[in-house]
């Protein structure tokens, strides 16, 4: 088993500079507009790439030119996309606005994405035949409970970036190897599984669902939970931020490929940490993921030194 297999979403992003995030009724006027490759999938699928691990990526697109920037952006980074299908509806697109600081929102319209339905043989092949299973929340859930039910018969790990966040139902939380939050996140998956939302110790209670449980931290890096073992928290670089959009993304994209190539689980985390806290000092989602040499530099640099 080698390699990647990344079941998600792929968006263009039309990113607004703006000073603040606009409150309801208020209008504010951008900086400057710029259009990118994002969704959570695709995003996981550069990071885990562009780290150096064989990555296939299973999604859908609009017949339509985002969808064929998409096509070529992924084949850009050598990700696999034999099983990226074309759908009637259009590409899925994503509406942010990103502030001084370096914060966002973000909308989106799933558009293709809604129809990453139905697992094909070549899909359950590429799955069985991978070390990990990636997935986010931003298509169809029925696809996301039914491609971790085929890698978990076969051994293949799964980890999922339960964003956005909805309920999950017990056979899917289930199937999972490694549960990848950020805090809101992980106090909306306590509260609906009768476990207590603070912050607080949050990330060790989440261990009753999923054996092993990362909870990102933004500014604050990442911390690992381990049933039996003690909790690591990695803090994050200092740095100068200029967009977060895709920085989640670019750590569980890392994170996957330091697990798949070997790396014990601390220094997968100090991997994606480093990933990600480049990947905020620039703008847009694919545009700011790293390259393995950067992402090594980086590690080496804070003295979070990767051992293997
Ligand atoms: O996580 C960031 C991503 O969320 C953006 O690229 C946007 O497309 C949405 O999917
Ligand atoms: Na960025």
């Amino acid at each position: 088993m080698s390699g990647i297999v990344v079941v998600g979403s792929a968006n263009i992003d039309q990113v607004f500079r703006v000073d603040r995030i606009p409150s309801p009724g208020e209008t504010v006027l951008s900086h400057g507009v710029s259009t990118a490759l994002g969704g959570k999938g695709q995003n996981q699928a550069v990071a885990a790439a562009r780290a150096g691990v064989e990555t296939t990526f299973i999604g859908a697109v609009g017949a339509d030119s985002f969808g064929e920037m998409v096509r070529s952006g992924l084949s850009d980074d050598a990700i696999g996309v034999a099983q990226l299908r074309t759908s009637v509806k259009p590409t899925g697109t994503a509406l942010i606005a990103v502030d001084g600081t370096g914060e966002n929102t973000i909308i989106v319209e799933p558009g293709a994405n809604s129809e990453v339905a139905a697992l094909t043989s070549a899909d359950v092949e590429a799955i069985s035949a991978a070390s990990a299973l990636v997935m986010q929340l931003e298509i169809p859930l029925a696809t996301v409970v039914e491609a971790a039910g085929i890698a978990q018969a076969v051994g293949t790990r799964v980890i999922l970036n339960a964003a956005p966040i909805q309920e999950l139902p017990q056979g899917l939380l289930d199937t999972l190897d490694v549960l990848i939050v950020n805090e809101h996140e992980a106090a909306e998956l306590a509260r609906y599984n009768g476990l207590a939302p603070e912050l607080d110790g949050l990330g060790e209670r989440l261990l009753a669902l999923v054996p092993t449980v990362i909870v990102t931290l933004g500014s604050k890096g990442a911390s690992l939970h381990r049933a039996g073992s003690e909790e690591v928290v990695v803090p994050a670089h200092r740095v100068t931020a200029v967009d977060a959009t895709g920085a989640g993304d670019t750590f569980c994209g890392a994170f996957a490929a330091g697990i798949v190539e070997g790396m014990l689980a601390d220094d997968a985390l100090r991997f994606a940490v480093a990933a990600a806290s480049i990947s905020v000092e620039s703008h847009g989602a694919v545009p700011s993921i790293p390259l393995r040499a950067a992402i090594e530099t980086r590690a080496k640099e804070s003295g979070n030194l990767i051992t293997d």
